[in-house]
């Protein structure tokens, strides 16, 4: 158990047992990629694999923070926590109580140990797992209570996500902060970025004898490289071009009669992405409320086109991985996550799941690319307190 491993390290490392261990998930999302930072609708679920914080509070305002992925114990002040500083995971940890104080909470320092048990750099968002982990830590030994309900989780997520944008700089939409907290187990989550809106949308394929691989290319990928936020700058000039606060508002309906004004097009098949992806999550949602799967998978590979050829954030590791698994006859797949690397995800009868593994690996192998690391996962539970 990594509660308990968590648990350990923090008393090895300062001396005493910690006040209460944490965890939160990583993610995947279903459908909807890119849509979040453009007030648009994606259906992430939440993962079985956790990060987990053991924490306890302290009478000043020092922060010392280990992990078990780290090398060293960092200490700082939440008095010299800013943009950049400090850098790595601890911008991920020490970034929350800065960020819940700047929404006017009153926080003080911690002790933390981090035993993170998402894949690192796999797309599965081992830092939104990380900060919620932190802020379910924060949140209880403090007394904020911001765990109590679906509006307070939404409060505690925007925390998470000005640590993630502000202390680490990383330009990301929060999609994988709300996955982390309001994510519940066997529904996928309908996250409505225009006004935080939810839904729960069952999401239980084992009961339909079906499986939800997610593979990891372990292909490189990082999104404080620039392509990211590259990505967010177009939409955000295409929506400014078209005249709308954001390319959510513009209507699929003679899509390309209104894309034809833009400038280049660059920006036509950036917002063409967009705006057809933001359909295909609508659309999703139809389909898993008939559970009408073939049509789901007809979508991921929709969306997956889109990502390759409009939004251009696939790389041929992704692309192989879908092609290999529909070739083991899955219903559909799609890269997951801010792409460059990073996930797919398949969709494949649950008989099938270990051939669709056996040959996604050989395709792998075939075209020289290292070895991917692929699993069958459920839709988990949000960020709660373990102990
Ligand atoms: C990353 C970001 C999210 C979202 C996805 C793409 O995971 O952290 O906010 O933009 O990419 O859908």
């Amino acid at each position: 158990m990594s509660a308990d491993s968590a648990a350990a390290l923090f008393e090895a490392t300062f001396g005493r047992a910690p006040d209460g261990v944490w965890s939160a998930p990583g993610r995947v999302n279903l459908i909807g990629e890119h849509t979040d930072y453009n007030a648009g609708l994606c259906l992430p679920i939440a993962l079985p694999h956790r990060t987990y914080a053991a924490a306890s509070p302290r009478d000043d305002r020092l922060l010392r923070l280990v992990s078990a992925q780290g090398d060293h114990v960092v200490e700082l002040s939440l008095d010299d926590v800013a943009p950049g500083r400090p850098g790595g995971w601890a911008a991920y940890v020490a970034g929350v109580p800065w960020a819940l104080e700047r929404a006017g909470h009153r926080v003080r320092g911690l002790e933390v140990a981090i035993d993170g048990r998402v894949p690192l750099g796999a797309g599965l968002s081992s830092s939104a797992a990380l900060e919620c982990a932190v802020g379910a830590a924060a949140s209880d030994l403090f007394g904020l209570g911001l765990l109590d309900a679906p509006s307070t989780r939404r409060a505690l997520a925007a925390a998470c996500i000005d640590a993630e944008n502000t202390i680490a700089r990383a330009p990301t939409g929060g999609m994988d902060q709300s996955a982390a907290l309001l994510g519940t187990s066997l529904h996928a989550l309908l996250l409505d970025c225009r006004d935080q809106h939810t839904e729960q949308v069952p999401f239980d394929l084992a009961a339909h004898d079906l499986a939800l691989l997610v593979i990891d290319t372990r292909a490189e990928h990082a999104l404080v490289d620039g392509q990211y936020a590259e990505r967010r700058r177009s939409c955000e000039q295409a929506a400014q071009e078209l005249g709308v606060p954001t390319l959510r508002e513009v209507p699929p309906a003679r899509l390309e009669e209104r894309l034809a004004t833009l400038s280049s097009d660059l920006l036509r098949r950036r917002a063409r992405h967009i705006v057809t992806e933001i359909r295909r999550v609508e659309q999703a949602v139809e389909a898993l409320r008939h559970d009408d799967f073939g049509r789901l998978g007809t979508l991921f590979l929709e969306s997956h086109a889109s990502m390759r050829d409009d939004f251009e954030i696939s790389v041929a590791e992704l692309d192989t991985a879908v092609e290999a698994s529909v070739a083991a006859g899955a219903l559909g797949a799609r890269m997951t996550g801010g792409g460059f690397g990073g996930s797919a995800i398949a969709l494949v009868p649950a008989a099938r799941a270990d051939r669709a593994q056996r040959r996604v690996a050989q395709a792998f192998s075939d075209r020289g690319f290292r070895a991917p690391d692929s699993f069958v996962v459920a839709a988990s539970g949000a960020a709660q307190r373990e102990r």
